[in-house]
Protein backbone atom coordinates (compact mmCIF):
# COMPACT_ATOMS: atom_id res chain seq x y z
CA UNK A 1 0.00 0.00 0.00
CA UNK A 2 1.73 3.33 -1.37
CA UNK A 3 0.27 6.54 0.46
CA UNK A 4 -1.14 9.62 -1.70
CA UNK A 5 0.64 12.01 0.14
CA UNK A 6 -0.83 15.78 -0.37
CA UNK A 7 1.18 17.34 2.03
CA UNK A 8 4.27 16.72 -0.17
CA UNK A 9 2.63 16.58 -3.49
CA UNK A 10 1.16 20.43 -2.64
CA UNK A 11 4.34 21.24 -1.39
CA UNK A 12 6.12 20.02 -4.61
CA UNK A 13 3.11 22.45 -6.73
CA UNK A 14 3.54 25.37 -4.49
CA UNK A 15 7.38 25.29 -5.18
CA UNK A 16 7.07 24.88 -9.05
CA UNK A 17 4.64 28.15 -8.62
CA UNK A 18 6.55 29.85 -6.33
CA UNK A 19 9.78 29.29 -9.35
CA UNK A 20 6.97 30.58 -12.30
CA UNK A 21 5.95 33.63 -10.71
CA UNK A 22 9.33 34.94 -8.98
CA UNK A 23 10.71 34.47 -13.15
CA UNK A 24 8.18 36.37 -14.49
CA UNK A 25 7.84 39.04 -11.66
CA UNK A 26 11.77 39.30 -12.15
CA UNK A 27 11.60 40.39 -15.91
CA UNK A 28 8.89 43.19 -14.60
CA UNK A 29 5.47 41.06 -15.14
CA UNK A 30 2.80 41.81 -12.33
CA UNK A 31 2.41 40.13 -9.17
CA UNK A 32 -0.39 37.71 -9.74
CA UNK A 33 -2.75 38.41 -6.93
CA UNK A 34 -5.97 36.35 -5.66
CA UNK A 35 -8.88 38.23 -3.24
CA UNK A 36 -11.35 36.47 -0.96
CA UNK A 37 -14.38 37.62 0.00
CA UNK A 38 -15.71 36.57 3.23
CA UNK A 39 -19.47 37.11 4.60
CA UNK A 40 -20.14 36.82 8.12
CA UNK A 41 -18.28 35.25 11.08
CA UNK A 42 -17.90 31.03 10.35
CA UNK A 43 -15.09 30.28 12.19
CA UNK A 44 -14.35 26.98 9.73
CA UNK A 45 -14.38 29.74 6.98
CA UNK A 46 -12.15 32.11 8.81
CA UNK A 47 -9.32 29.22 9.05
CA UNK A 48 -10.07 28.47 5.24
CA UNK A 49 -9.16 32.20 4.26
CA UNK A 50 -6.53 32.76 6.46
CA UNK A 51 -4.94 29.45 5.33
CA UNK A 52 -5.63 30.62 1.49
CA UNK A 53 -3.65 33.74 2.56
CA UNK A 54 -0.41 32.16 3.79
CA UNK A 55 -0.20 30.19 0.97
CA UNK A 56 -0.65 32.71 -1.46
CA UNK A 57 2.09 34.84 0.83
CA UNK A 58 4.89 31.75 0.65
CA UNK A 59 4.80 31.73 -3.49
CA UNK A 60 4.57 35.20 -3.83
CA UNK A 61 1.38 36.22 -5.16
CA UNK A 62 -0.68 38.85 -3.96
CA UNK A 63 -3.68 38.29 -2.11
CA UNK A 64 -6.74 40.56 -0.30
CA UNK A 65 -9.12 38.85 2.19
CA UNK A 66 -12.46 41.26 1.76
CA UNK A 67 -14.22 40.82 5.17
CA UNK A 68 -18.20 41.93 4.90
CA UNK A 69 -20.64 41.66 8.02
CA UNK A 70 -22.94 39.31 8.19
CA UNK A 71 -25.95 41.33 7.58
CA UNK A 72 -24.63 43.35 4.10
CA UNK A 73 -27.68 43.01 1.02
CA UNK A 74 -26.85 41.29 -1.78
CA UNK A 75 -26.65 44.29 -3.31
CA UNK A 76 -23.69 45.38 -2.01
CA UNK A 77 -21.82 42.22 -2.62
CA UNK A 78 -22.65 42.30 -6.07
CA UNK A 79 -21.05 45.31 -6.13
CA UNK A 80 -18.15 44.08 -4.71
CA UNK A 81 -17.80 40.92 -6.82
CA UNK A 82 -18.57 43.10 -10.40
CA UNK A 83 -15.52 46.10 -8.68
CA UNK A 84 -13.40 42.99 -8.20
CA UNK A 85 -14.37 41.38 -12.10
CA UNK A 86 -13.12 45.00 -13.07
CA UNK A 87 -9.57 45.04 -10.80
CA UNK A 88 -6.34 44.31 -12.70
CA UNK A 89 -4.45 43.63 -9.81
CA UNK A 90 -6.82 40.45 -8.84
CA UNK A 91 -6.61 38.26 -10.97
CA UNK A 92 -8.80 35.52 -9.06
CA UNK A 93 -11.56 35.74 -7.03
CA UNK A 94 -12.89 33.17 -4.30
CA UNK A 95 -16.02 34.40 -2.74
CA UNK A 96 -16.23 31.94 0.19
CA UNK A 97 -19.06 29.63 0.79
CA UNK A 98 -21.75 28.95 2.21
CA UNK A 99 -23.25 32.81 2.28
CA UNK A 100 -26.03 33.88 4.58
CA UNK A 101 -29.02 32.84 4.14
CA UNK A 102 -30.55 35.94 2.82
CA UNK A 103 -28.32 35.63 -0.11
CA UNK A 104 -29.06 34.10 -3.55
CA UNK A 105 -25.43 32.23 -3.52
CA UNK A 106 -26.01 31.25 -7.21
CA UNK A 107 -26.36 34.55 -7.89
CA UNK A 108 -23.17 35.74 -6.20
CA UNK A 109 -21.27 33.00 -8.48
CA UNK A 110 -23.09 33.95 -11.70
CA UNK A 111 -21.78 37.19 -11.16
CA UNK A 112 -17.71 36.24 -11.09
CA UNK A 113 -16.61 36.89 -14.37
CA UNK A 114 -15.14 33.52 -15.66
CA UNK A 115 -12.03 35.24 -16.54
CA UNK A 116 -11.48 34.98 -12.87
CA UNK A 117 -13.17 32.38 -11.83
CA UNK A 118 -10.33 30.26 -9.66
CA UNK A 119 -13.15 28.09 -7.63
CA UNK A 120 -14.45 26.58 -11.06
CA UNK A 121 -18.00 27.07 -9.84
CA UNK A 122 -19.73 28.99 -12.47
CA UNK A 123 -22.05 27.42 -14.78
CA UNK A 124 -19.85 28.62 -17.59
CA UNK A 125 -16.82 26.58 -16.39
CA UNK A 126 -19.03 23.84 -15.36
CA UNK A 127 -20.59 23.80 -18.73
CA UNK A 128 -17.00 24.01 -20.74
CA UNK A 129 -15.69 20.83 -18.15
CA UNK A 130 -18.67 18.64 -19.41
CA UNK A 131 -17.71 19.31 -23.17
CA UNK A 132 -14.15 18.85 -22.48
CA UNK A 133 -12.96 23.08 -23.39
CA UNK A 134 -10.39 24.01 -21.09
CA UNK A 135 -11.05 26.09 -18.38
CA UNK A 136 -11.19 26.18 -14.99
CA UNK A 137 -11.93 22.97 -12.69
CA UNK A 138 -13.39 23.33 -8.79
CA UNK A 139 -10.30 22.95 -6.78
CA UNK A 140 -11.12 19.45 -5.08
CA UNK A 141 -11.51 17.09 -7.94
CA UNK A 142 -8.48 19.21 -9.81
CA UNK A 143 -6.59 17.98 -6.95
CA UNK A 144 -7.65 14.70 -7.03
CA UNK A 145 -6.67 14.11 -10.97
CA UNK A 146 -3.17 16.11 -10.24
CA UNK A 147 -2.33 13.38 -7.70
CA UNK A 148 -3.52 10.42 -9.77
CA UNK A 149 -1.39 11.68 -12.36
CA UNK A 150 1.55 12.55 -10.25
CA UNK A 151 1.68 9.14 -8.85
CA UNK A 152 1.60 7.74 -12.28
CA UNK A 153 -1.62 5.62 -11.19
CA UNK A 154 -3.31 4.18 -15.00
CA UNK A 155 -6.65 5.76 -15.58
CA UNK A 156 -7.50 4.89 -18.99
CA UNK A 157 -9.95 2.58 -19.24
CA UNK A 158 -10.04 1.63 -15.57
CA UNK A 159 -13.34 1.76 -13.44
CA UNK A 160 -13.81 4.88 -11.39
CA UNK A 161 -16.62 4.72 -8.90
CA UNK A 162 -17.51 7.94 -7.26
CA UNK A 163 -19.48 8.29 -4.03
CA UNK A 164 -21.28 11.57 -4.19
CA UNK A 165 -22.72 13.68 -6.81
CA UNK A 166 -22.35 17.34 -4.95
CA UNK A 167 -21.51 20.18 -7.45
CA UNK A 168 -18.31 20.78 -5.84
CA UNK A 169 -16.69 17.63 -5.85
CA UNK A 170 -18.88 14.43 -7.49
CA UNK A 171 -20.24 16.07 -10.63
CA UNK A 172 -17.33 17.69 -11.55
CA UNK A 173 -14.81 14.56 -10.74
CA UNK A 174 -16.40 12.10 -12.50
CA UNK A 175 -16.78 14.52 -15.91
CA UNK A 176 -12.94 15.08 -15.38
CA UNK A 177 -12.46 11.27 -15.09
CA UNK A 178 -14.72 10.78 -18.14
CA UNK A 179 -12.59 13.06 -20.60
CA UNK A 180 -10.48 11.84 -23.77
CA UNK A 181 -7.80 13.00 -22.46
CA UNK A 182 -4.36 11.67 -20.32
CA UNK A 183 -4.83 11.58 -16.90
CA UNK A 184 -8.48 10.20 -17.41
CA UNK A 185 -10.22 8.37 -19.97
CA UNK A 186 -12.00 6.32 -17.44
CA UNK A 187 -15.24 4.14 -17.19
CA UNK A 188 -17.03 6.22 -14.62
CA UNK A 189 -19.75 5.11 -12.34
CA UNK A 190 -21.65 8.07 -9.74
CA UNK A 191 -23.20 6.67 -6.85
CA UNK A 192 -25.61 8.37 -4.32
CA UNK A 193 -28.02 8.17 -1.16
CA UNK A 194 -30.74 6.40 -3.36
CA UNK A 195 -28.55 3.63 -4.00
CA UNK A 196 -29.77 0.74 -2.57
CA UNK A 197 -26.54 -1.78 -1.96
CA UNK A 198 -23.73 0.58 -2.68
CA UNK A 199 -21.11 -2.03 -1.86
CA UNK A 200 -22.75 -3.90 -5.42
CA UNK A 201 -20.80 -0.51 -7.14
CA UNK A 202 -18.15 -0.11 -4.76
CA UNK A 203 -16.44 -3.58 -5.10
CA UNK A 204 -16.03 -2.81 -8.57
CA UNK A 205 -14.07 0.60 -8.67
CA UNK A 206 -10.26 -0.07 -9.83
CA UNK A 207 -10.33 3.46 -8.07
CA UNK A 208 -13.00 4.60 -5.85
CA UNK A 209 -13.84 8.52 -4.61
CA UNK A 210 -15.59 9.03 -1.77
CA UNK A 211 -16.94 12.31 -1.44
CA UNK A 212 -20.50 11.77 0.72
CA UNK A 213 -19.06 13.25 4.20
CA UNK A 214 -20.15 10.07 5.86
CA UNK A 215 -17.86 9.34 8.49
CA UNK A 216 -15.71 6.06 7.92
CA UNK A 217 -18.47 4.79 5.50
CA UNK A 218 -16.26 2.40 3.46
CA UNK A 219 -15.60 -0.61 5.08
CA UNK A 220 -12.69 -3.16 3.83
CA UNK A 221 -15.53 -5.53 2.49
CA UNK A 222 -16.84 -3.15 0.17
CA UNK A 223 -13.95 -2.73 -2.20
CA UNK A 224 -11.87 -5.30 -4.01
CA UNK A 225 -8.22 -5.94 -3.56
CA UNK A 226 -5.68 -3.36 -4.88
CA UNK A 227 -8.03 -0.70 -5.02
CA UNK A 228 -7.10 2.89 -5.33
CA UNK A 229 -8.71 4.80 -2.87
CA UNK A 230 -8.92 8.45 -3.05
CA UNK A 231 -10.96 9.97 0.15
CA UNK A 232 -12.54 13.36 -0.04
CA UNK A 233 -14.46 12.72 3.55
CA UNK A 234 -13.21 15.85 6.37
CA UNK A 235 -15.57 14.39 9.35
CA UNK A 236 -15.54 15.70 13.14
CA UNK A 237 -16.06 12.69 15.44
CA UNK A 238 -15.77 12.03 19.23
CA UNK A 239 -12.46 11.53 20.33
CA UNK A 240 -12.13 11.29 24.48
CA UNK A 241 -8.00 10.39 23.59
CA UNK A 242 -7.69 13.45 21.94
CA UNK A 243 -7.48 17.04 23.70
CA UNK A 244 -9.43 18.67 21.55
CA UNK A 245 -12.29 16.11 22.00
CA UNK A 246 -12.23 15.21 18.70
CA UNK A 247 -10.67 13.78 16.21
CA UNK A 248 -10.78 14.49 11.90
CA UNK A 249 -11.45 11.13 10.05
CA UNK A 250 -12.62 10.44 6.04
CA UNK A 251 -15.39 9.04 4.39
CA UNK A 252 -12.87 5.80 4.77
CA UNK A 253 -12.02 3.49 7.30
CA UNK A 254 -8.60 3.79 6.68
CA UNK A 255 -7.56 1.16 8.92
CA UNK A 256 -10.09 -1.51 7.68
CA UNK A 257 -9.50 -0.43 3.72
CA UNK A 258 -6.00 0.59 3.45
CA UNK A 259 -4.53 -3.41 3.94
CA UNK A 260 -6.22 -4.07 0.74
CA UNK A 261 -5.56 -1.26 -1.50
CA UNK A 262 -2.82 0.12 -3.47
CA UNK A 263 -2.37 3.19 -2.91
CA UNK A 264 -5.03 5.42 -0.36
CA UNK A 265 -4.86 9.00 0.86
CA UNK A 266 -4.78 9.85 4.65
CA UNK A 267 -7.20 12.04 6.27
CA UNK A 268 -5.91 14.70 7.18
CA UNK A 269 -2.72 15.19 4.98
CA UNK A 270 -4.52 13.59 1.23
CA UNK A 271 -7.04 15.27 -0.84
CA UNK A 272 -7.26 18.93 1.61
CA UNK A 273 -3.99 20.10 0.63
CA UNK A 274 -4.21 19.52 -2.71
CA UNK A 275 -7.37 21.58 -2.55
CA UNK A 276 -5.57 24.63 -1.44
CA UNK A 277 -2.46 23.89 -4.20
CA UNK A 278 -4.82 24.28 -6.75
CA UNK A 279 -6.34 27.24 -5.83
CA UNK A 280 -2.81 28.95 -6.04
CA UNK A 281 -2.69 27.00 -9.87
CA UNK A 282 -6.15 27.85 -10.90
CA UNK A 283 -5.08 32.03 -9.61
CA UNK A 284 -1.98 31.45 -11.50
CA UNK A 285 -3.94 30.20 -14.90
CA UNK A 286 -6.26 32.82 -14.55
CA UNK A 287 -3.20 35.42 -14.09
CA UNK A 288 -1.59 33.52 -17.63
CA UNK A 289 -4.85 34.20 -19.16
CA UNK A 290 -4.68 37.95 -18.00
CA UNK A 291 -0.94 37.96 -19.53
CA UNK A 292 -1.75 37.02 -23.14
N1 LIG B 1 -16.14 26.67 1.35
C1 LIG B 1 -15.56 25.46 1.62
N2 LIG B 1 -14.74 25.09 0.63
C2 LIG B 1 -14.79 26.08 -0.29
C3 LIG B 1 -14.14 26.28 -1.55
O1 LIG B 1 -13.36 25.47 -2.04
N3 LIG B 1 -14.45 27.45 -2.19
C4 LIG B 1 -15.32 28.35 -1.67
N4 LIG B 1 -15.57 29.45 -2.40
N5 LIG B 1 -15.94 28.20 -0.52
C5 LIG B 1 -15.67 27.07 0.17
Amino acid sequence: MILLDGKKTASEIRSELKEEISKLVEQGKKVPGLVAILVGENPASEIYVKSKAKDCEEIGMKSKVERLAGNISEEHLLDLVKKYNNDENFHGILVQLPLPKHINEEKIIEAISPKKDVDGFHPISMGNLVIGKDTFVSCTPAGIQELLIRYKIETRGKHVVVLGRSNIVGKPIANIMLQKKDGANSIVTICHSAAKDISIYTKQADILIAAIGSPNFVKADMVKEGVVVVDVGINRIEDKNSSRGYKIVGDVDFDEVAPKSSYITPVPGGVGLMTRAMLLKNTFKAYKMYCE
